[in-house]
């Protein structure tokens, strides 16, 4: 009888973080929606907004110097990522948006190590200062998250998300773009 083999469980090792070429655009843009179908109240972008993206669009956010996109990647399967980019009329601060891990890893380290990575990569090639984003006030793994990487709440807007005939307030979050925090 043959012996029956453990099917070994992902693990953190399992899972790179990387950057992607440009003419990896799709797969980019095929995780961005599995984001929004799966996680609708997370994000203030709306799925028909993004899915209505250009081809340049998508492959403009993976080379423009002002905008920063760090995945995770199992295999040649991406299972996450972060995006960021200056704000336009704030040239100091960075905005952090479409923080997303994949279910079936979750809870393994893989968020901060996205967020991680992503900081760095931003530190790296920006004379800005501060770090923000947005979050719901009831999303408490992501505000955990955030908070682990140095973020404190400094406002607070509401009814920025609208789901299901319902409104959704944020907290708004920031820390300085170079920290102990890394
Ligand atoms: C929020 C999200 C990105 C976290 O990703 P993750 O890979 O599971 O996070 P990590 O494993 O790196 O966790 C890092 C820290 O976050 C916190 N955290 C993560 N998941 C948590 C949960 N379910 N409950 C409480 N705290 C949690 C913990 O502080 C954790 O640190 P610890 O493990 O040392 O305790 C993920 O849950 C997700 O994609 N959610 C849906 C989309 C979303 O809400 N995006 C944020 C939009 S603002």
């Amino acid at each position: 009888m043959m012996p029956v083999m453990p099917i070994p469980s992902p693990t953190p090792d399992d899972i790179d973080i990387v950057t992607l070429p440009p003419d990896r655009w799709e797969a980019y843009r095929d995780l961005r929606l599995t984001a929004l179908r799966a996680e609708p109240i997370a994000f203030s972008e709306p799925y028909d907004r993004a899915a209505a993206r250009t081809l340049e669009e998508w492959r403009r956010r993976l080379i423009d110097p002002t905008n920063w996109v760090v995945f995770a990647e199992r295999g040649d399967t991406l299972v996450g990522l972060a995006a960021a980019y200056v704000i336009p009329d704030e040239p100091t601060a960075v905005h952090i948006v479409s923080v997303y891990v994949d279910a079936s890893v979750r809870q393994r380290g893989v968020g901060r190590r996205i967020l991680s990575s992503l900081i760095q990569r931003v530190a790296a090639s920006s004379a800005a200062v501060t770090l923000r984003l947005g979050v719901l006030d009831t999303n408490a793994a992501a505000i955990a998250l955030y908070a682990s990487l140095g973020f404190a709440v400094v406002g607070e807007q509401h009814d920025v998300v609208h789901h299901t005939g319902r409104a959704y307030d944020e907290l708004i979050m920031e820390r300085p773009l170079r920290s102990q925090h890394g």
